[in-house]
């Protein structure tokens, strides 16, 4: 318990630590009602500590601010009543300062509950405070995602962090004319899908199960900028082919013509990041697109995006090692085709560790960097049921209209990435860091 407690305490800090470079003035703001200021994302992260642990397991605990259960309780019904997610940037009071204070009390509060619980009692609490970890740190991806599109906002385009790493051009892809993205072809094959319940996972990648995974080819690495552009300039966005009906539409209400963030300057594209504005790298993977731009560039491309099992058989053998929120770059990095791994900046950038069935070559950054959309709806997987009471409604509630990311991104902690992890989103949202691999059935 003793290493779950630093673990407790680790997380939490680094929350705080996302939040060194912010002025008051930035962690109020919401930008959109997808977006949540990081204030809130502060409290509601102690919230979830304080409703699930404290207030369940310590008899006669009393809220120091009782009407906290209510303006940061995001969407749990069992939980009670909770102020509406749209308005969440009206909210002026508690402060910053007062939410920061809501943290360390509540932490206070977890240390002596462990310190004084007995093991049965401890047996409990863990498996919701590793819960509450991982809630955590999906949080400080959102805090990450969200204070982006709130900063993106302001025409001065403030830098939330500096640039860390220049990345060696020699290693660089081309963009437009680069060699075509290379494929590796998957032999059919029944698969097991799921966590195999070794550590932690989410409801929702159980129970484990097995699926035949017809023969398929998938991409070595994510499509590029470079890639991408060819795909603007070829009339990608105006050529309804390409789109699915609720995809054009879309497009046309919401007028895209590039991915979130990028604007043009004297004809060439320039992106927010989050180290400011600046050129389109076009070696970097392409990132900020909704499913309907992946799926129309997939079609413009003569390829599809793959399914979850498909990935997820991919990516079976290969270390989770890539461009996490650990290298504080909070951006994608540089596509690289085949480094050695002395030349990639990155630890492995995912290599096979060793060649797999029905394999032949490598892949690269299919973790970190970008989430990839898959064509799959997020949907339960046989036998699943959704856990009674409050935490059962974590996962299971969503499954309906979304689509599955897998991989992780930029904005993702290794430690919180499985190669089994379904994350997912709504077919129209593009504010976290996306991306497209490629799949393509036999020929
Ligand atoms: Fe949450």
């Amino acid at each position: 318990m003793g290493r779950l407690r630093d673990r407790f305490h680790q997380i939490r800090k680094f929350t705080n630590a996302l939040c060194a470079g912010l002025e008051p003035e930035d962690c109020v703001v919401q930008s959109m009602p997808d977006v949540s200021p990081t204030k809130w994302h502060l409290a509601h992260t102690t919230w979830f500590f304080e409703t699930f642990i404290l207030k369940k397991f310590i008899a006669r605990y009393r809220a120091e601010v009782p009407e906290y259960a209510y303006l940061f309780n995001s969407y749990y019904n069992a939980a009670g009543d909770m102020h509406r997610r749209d308005l969440r940037g009206l909210i002026s009071r508690p402060t910053v300062n007062e939410a920061l204070r809501y943290r360390a009390s509540i932490d206070s509060h977890i240390d002596e509950l462990l310190s004084n619980s007995d093991e049965s009692l401890l047996n409990k609490i863990e498996p919701i405070l590793v819960l509450g970890i991982h809630h955590e740190q999906q949080h400080q991806e959102l805090l990450i995602t969200d204070i982006k599109h709130v900063l993106a906002q302001n025409p001065l385009y403030p830098v939330f962090r500096g640039r860390v790493a220049a990345t060696p051009s020699s290693q660089k892809l081309g963009g437009v004319g680069a060699a075509a993205t290379t494929f590796i072809d998957f032999e059919e094959a029944v698969t097991e899908i799921g966590h195999d319940g070794d550590g932690f996972a989410y409801d929702n990648e159980g129970p484990r199960h097995r699926a035949l995974v017809p023969a398929f080819s998938l991409a070595t690495r994510p499509i590029t900028n470079g890639e991408y552009i060819a795909f603007i300039e070829d009339n990608g966005y105006s050529r309804p082919e390409f789109w699915l009906s609720l995809g054009w539409m879309t497009v046309n209400e919401q007028r895209w013509n590039a991915p979130l963030y990028w604007t043009k300057r004297d004809g060439a594209w320039w992106n927010f990041t989050l180290s400011g504005i600046r050129p389109v790298d076009q070696s970097e993977p392409v990132t900020h697109i909704s499913y309907f731009e992946a799926d129309a560039y997939a079609n413009w491309a003569g390829a599809r995006l793959p399914t979850e099992f498909e990935w997820e058989r991919a990516a079976l053998r290969f270390p989770i090692e890539g461009n996490f929120v650990e290298s504080e770059l909070f951006h994608p990095a540089v596509c690289y085709e085949a480094p050695s791994p002395q030349s990639s900046p990155f630890k492995g950038r995912g290599r096979r560790e060793a060649p797999g069935e029905g394999c032949s070559s490598d892949l690269y950054q299919m973790f970190g960097d970008v989430w990839e959309w898959t064509r799959s709806a997020y949907s339960p997987y046989p036998g699943y049921r959704a856990a009674p009471g409050a935490l059962g409604e974590y996962n299971g509630k969503f499954m309906c209209n979304q689509y599955v990311l897998r991989g992780g991104s930029c904005a993702t902690s290794r430690s919180h990435i499985r190669r089994t992890y379904r994350n997912f989103f709504q077919p129209e949202k593009r504010w976290q860091f996306t991306g497209i691999r490629l799949a393509r059935d036999p020929e």
